[in-house]
């Protein structure tokens, strides 16, 4: 079976080629390099001693995935092509409405006309919003996102189940992801951000390698044991694999499926803190600032439904994420 991956040279969609690599399937992966480089394709190949075909194209160049469908036979597609920093999303909302919802649309034309009807896409569980209590499950309410990246997801799912509606032949597959963090194990890919990181964990993992000062922690009177955020912070190849068993079921069957990817477990900031100086050895230095705008106090999932339809449970705990993001943030201080 062959799957093209959209943005796989990014963060998640490194992990999940290796993953898809070493599960056997053939895999075309389709990125722009706006926010990654060849040097994570390199090493995918050298992890996993396989190679495989790149087409470096935009998921709004109709024309380019028009030959790509022509060119290669594609089972499946699993999206994760998109802009993700929320505080960007903000002053330039157009440029992320156009290339996420703008750019699944165009994906979306070009698998309708090629009569490739798999898509699995990369959700978040920023659709939950403002007004859900935890544990978030797939049945809730979305919308009431706080900013345009997570308007986007909320309005890509929308579309997508739009599309099945139209057209029973699809399989729409919606994998809303928790708090990726983490790397694979041989420390030769990982987290790679642009500039200084909006996250926790990139954030905590730039000041143990010494090209950050301080750690400013966003809020410590929330209604948390410790008064931090607390997050399901999930290992990325736990959800790479997660991508793997519902690209399985997606090739078998048409229907629309939402899964959450998480742990179901929250941790706190300074919890994630602690951990990370135990698997470093090193002490984080961190101040209290104010909370950050359109952060939720606590976000979590039931991860029940993974578990029971994909037979997928996340295993890596707190200490391995640690333990993997130093490996590559030590192996790798100025990224690929
Ligand atoms: P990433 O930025 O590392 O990867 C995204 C990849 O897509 C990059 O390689 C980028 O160059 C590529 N890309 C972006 N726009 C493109 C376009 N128009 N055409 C072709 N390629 C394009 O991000 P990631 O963390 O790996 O995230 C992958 C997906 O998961 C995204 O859809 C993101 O929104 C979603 N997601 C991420 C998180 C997270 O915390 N990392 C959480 C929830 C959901
Ligand atoms: N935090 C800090 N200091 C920092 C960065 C973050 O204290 O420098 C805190 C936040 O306030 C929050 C927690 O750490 O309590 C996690 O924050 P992240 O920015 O790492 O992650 P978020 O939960 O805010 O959001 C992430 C992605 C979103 C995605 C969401 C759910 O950025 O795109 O997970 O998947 F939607």
């Amino acid at each position: 079976m062959s799957i093209l991956v959209t943005g796989g040279a990014g963060y998640i969609g490194s992990h999940t080629c290796v993953e898809l690599l070493n599960a056997g399937y053939d895999i075309i992966v389709l990125d722009n390099f706006y926010n990654s480089n060849r040097e994570s394709l390199k090493r995918i190949k050298e992890i996993t001693n396989k190679d495989f075909k790149f087409y470096e194209a935009d998921i709004r160049d109709k024309k380019a995935l028009e030959e790509i469908f022509k060119n290669e036979k594609i089972d499946a597609v699993i999206h994760f092509a998109a802009l993700k920093a929320v505080g960007e999303s903000c002053v330039k909302p157009l440029e992320y409405y156009e290339n996420n919802v703008g750019g699944t649309i165009t994906l979306c034309q070009a698998m309708k006309e090629a009569g490739c009807k798999k898509i699995v896409f990369s959700s978040s569980a920023t659709v939950y919003g403002m007004n859900n209590h935890v544990p978030f499950v797939e049945t809730m309410t979305t919308g009431g996102t706080t900013n345009p990246y997570g308007t986007t997801k909320y309005f890509i799912e929308r579309i997508l189940m739009d599309i099945y509606d139209s057209d029973n032949d699809w399989n729409i597959t919606i994998l809303r992801y928790f708090n990726p963090i983490g790397a694979h194990e041989s420390g030769r890919i990982g987290e790679n951000p642009n500039g200084i990181p909006n996250n926790l964990m990139p954030y905590i993992a730039q000041v143990a390698v010494g090209k950050l000062e301080c750690l400013s922690v966003f809020g410590d009177n929330y209604d948390t044991p410790d008064g931090t955020g607390v997050r399901d912070y999930i290992h990325v190849v736990d959800l790479a694999i997660g991508h793997i068993k519902a690209v399985a079921k997606a090739l078998e069957s048409s229907g629309v499926n939402v899964y959450n990817l998480g742990t179901g477990v929250g941790c706190s900031v300074l919890e994630l803190v602690k951990a990370f100086e135990k698997a470093s050895g090193i002490k984080i230095n961190y101040k209290i600032a104010p909370r950050r705008d359109g952060d939720i106090a606590t976000c979590y999932a039931d991860a029940s439904k993974a578990r029971n339809e994909l037979g997928w449970i996340a295993q890596r705990g707190i200490d391995e994420m640690c333990e993997d993001t130093w490996r590559f943030q030590k192996n790798n201080p100025n990224g690929y």
